[in-house]
């Protein structure tokens, strides 16, 4: 039997897609820096989604700490028994709050809250369409399978081909349209006012994943939709508690019916131990951070300029978008790995290549993240190192 596994990592080998993870160590203090365990050499790293280094924040661990100490590393249990702690309950409240909803629902990750969401539903309504964006994430893809549900994928932002699926069913027949608020991969935006209105019009419902939004964009951190001024079109808004939040878990944010239902039905949420105390402890302070405080926000933006700036004046070209996320297209599986190791080797940069599946073949890039605590130097040696190699 041990021949299938073999096979399938030399298949895997062949078309150069066997991931080797780079063991860091992410020093307090030194963000966005880590040491690379393999050569004991401080690097600094280009690729993290602690976007805003929230997971590294200092009160944030001393409110994780408080929590440790007086409750311990553990939830104890699922939520319906024992593991409800008051500060996911607490946690809840304020992701509800923060998206201007009435209810949240916590998950044990962003994958889990789509997976486990998307899935319920086909038991809350059994004669559910729905209307899936081409790109979106594997969490969402896998929640409408496991749904069972009847799909269409329009085309990736394509308003006018939704419409043309749309229009196929009746009003009457129960649909719902899921899309992003920012694509992780191409940094490009969602269609969301347009969305909003194909779903008044042919009474659909809307559920947005704004895990690349939440923490980075709107007034108050509740992501692209809120900017936009449309979230309380969303009927649910799915988000992540471990990129701009920075730790780990996701959640939905919704009407109370929606989340209430879900909360009973949701086999993701039901059947899994709840998110531990000091974790809910440390997120609920990011939340609330992000919330009053927007310095960190604003100036991962500036940032953003700043980099795609000196890029283009470098004349090295990115894939064009409004969005943190700057992509640079290699288009080959071993061409990226060797310039991600060279940057690594020879300039002590951690830019991830990101190949197949993640994207797809001969799309093959490097995604760089740029966060608050990169200075104007690391900018420059990115930008450096980038024209001497590519
Ligand atoms: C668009 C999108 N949705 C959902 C997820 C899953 O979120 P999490 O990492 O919290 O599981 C990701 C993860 O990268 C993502 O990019």
């Amino acid at each position: 039997m041990l021949s299938y596994f073999k096979q399938t990592i030399e298949r895997l080998k062949s078309e150069n897609r066997y991931r080797e993870f780079l063991n860091l160590s992410r020093i307090c203090g030194e963000f966005p820096c880590a040491i690379d365990n393999n050569s004991g050499r401080k690097i600094v790293v280009w690729c993290s989604n602690d976007y805003l280094g929230m997971g590294q924040n200092e009160e944030t661990i001393n409110e994780a700490i408080k929590a440790l100490k007086t409750y311990g590393i553990g939830a104890g249990g699922t939520r319906n028994i024992s593991g409800t702690s008051s500060h996911v309950v607490e946690l809840e409240k304020n992701l509800a709050q923060l998206h201007s909803k009435e209810a949240a629902l916590a998950f044990v990750s962003g994958y889990v809250a789509n997976d486990a969401t998307i899935q319920a539903l086909s038991s809350i309504i059994p004669d559910l369409i729905i209307f899936s964006d081409a790109k979106n994430h594997a969490s969402i893809i896998s929640g409408i399978r496991n749904s069972r549900l009847t799909k269409h994928v329009f085309r990736h932002n394509d308003m006018a081909h939704l419409e043309e699926l749309l229009a196929i069913h009746e009003k009457t027949q129960p649909k719902l349209i899921i899309f992003e608020s920012v694509y992780s991969m191409d940094g490009d935006f969602g269609k969301a006012l347009e969305i909003v209105a194909l779903a008044k019009k042919y009474h659909a419902l809307t559920y947005v994943d704004e895990v690349h939004g939440v923490g980075l964009y709107g007034k108050n951190g509740a992501g692209l939709c809120e900017d936009l001024g449309v979230a309380d079109k969303i009927d649910i808004i799915q988000g992540t508690l471990a990129k701009a939040f920075g730790a780990i878990g996701g959640y939905i944010a919704a009407k109370k019916e929606i989340i209430d239902a879900v909360r009973l039905v949701a086999s993701g949420f039901i059947f899994t131990t709840a998110l531990p105390p000091p974790i809910a402890a440390a997120l609920t302070f990011n939340v609330k951070y992000l919330q009053q405080d927007d310095s960190k926000r604003k100036k991962m933006h500036e940032n953003v300029v700043l980099l795609k700036e000196k890029l283009q004046q470098a004349q090295i070209k990115i894939i064009e978008n409004k969005s943190h996320i700057i992509a640079i297209r290699i288009g080959d599986a071993v061409r990226a790995k060797e310039v991600s190791k060279r940057l690594l080797d020879e300039f002590d940069i951690y830019v991830q290549h990101i190949n197949f599946p993640t994207v797809e073949r001969g799309d093959e890039r490097l995604r760089i993240t740029v966060t608050p605590f990169h200075n104007e130097s690391m900018i420059d040696d990115l930008v450096k190192a980038l024209k001497l190699i590519l």
